[in-house]
């Protein structure tokens, strides 16, 4: 068993695992951060998709010796603090549109969708219909039209 330390949801954090324990594992059962949901534990569905260095990732498909000490793992839990509020403008746009079904895809969705307005607006300009169309987040229940709604719009408050 080795010790791990990393920055997560703004709090430098320690834990042991052996080293080939992927980071989802990590976060749900050794830490009790569950926002980041199980799906299919091999990077297809990208329902664990969290944020590592303000980047999307899927904690899934990563053993948590390749975190160094400074990375910066977000999770939906601490999305919010990334903006010092209550509720992060893109789960404010999620709401508005009344975007979850059963819910259980949409803590990926939401951080997927903040990693790519981001991305759109590291390029200097705004987040555009091809861009979601690389969003690859599965949802069972098929809210993709609100999803693409509320993403435009939680972006415009970014
Ligand atoms: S659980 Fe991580 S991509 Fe499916
Ligand atoms: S809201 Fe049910 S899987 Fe997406």
């Amino acid at each position: 068993m080795a010790s791990h330390t990393f920055k997560l949801n703004g709090e430098r954090i320690t834990v042991e695992a052996e080293d080939d324990v992927r980071l989802l594992w990590v976060l749900r059962d050794l830490l009790g951060v569950t926002g980041p949901k199980y799906g299919c534990g091999l990077g297809v569905c990208q329902a664990c998709t969290s944020h590592i260095n303000g980047k999307a990732f899927n904690p899934c498909s990563v053993p948590v010796a390749t975190i160094a000490q400074d990375d910066e793992i977000t999770t939906i839990e601490g999305l919010p603090g990334t903006v010092g509020k209550e509720l992060h403008p893109m789960q404010e746009a999620w709401l508005d549109l009344d975007v979850a079904q059963c819910g259980y895809c949409q803590p990926g969705q939401i951080m997927a969708a903040v990693a790519k307005v981001r991305q759109a607006a590291d390029a200097g300009r705004e987040i555009s219909d091809a861009d979601l169309d690389e969003i690859r987040n599965i949802c069972r229940c098929g809210t993709y039209t609100r999803i693409r709604e509320a993403i435009k719009a939680g972006a415009k408050n970014m």
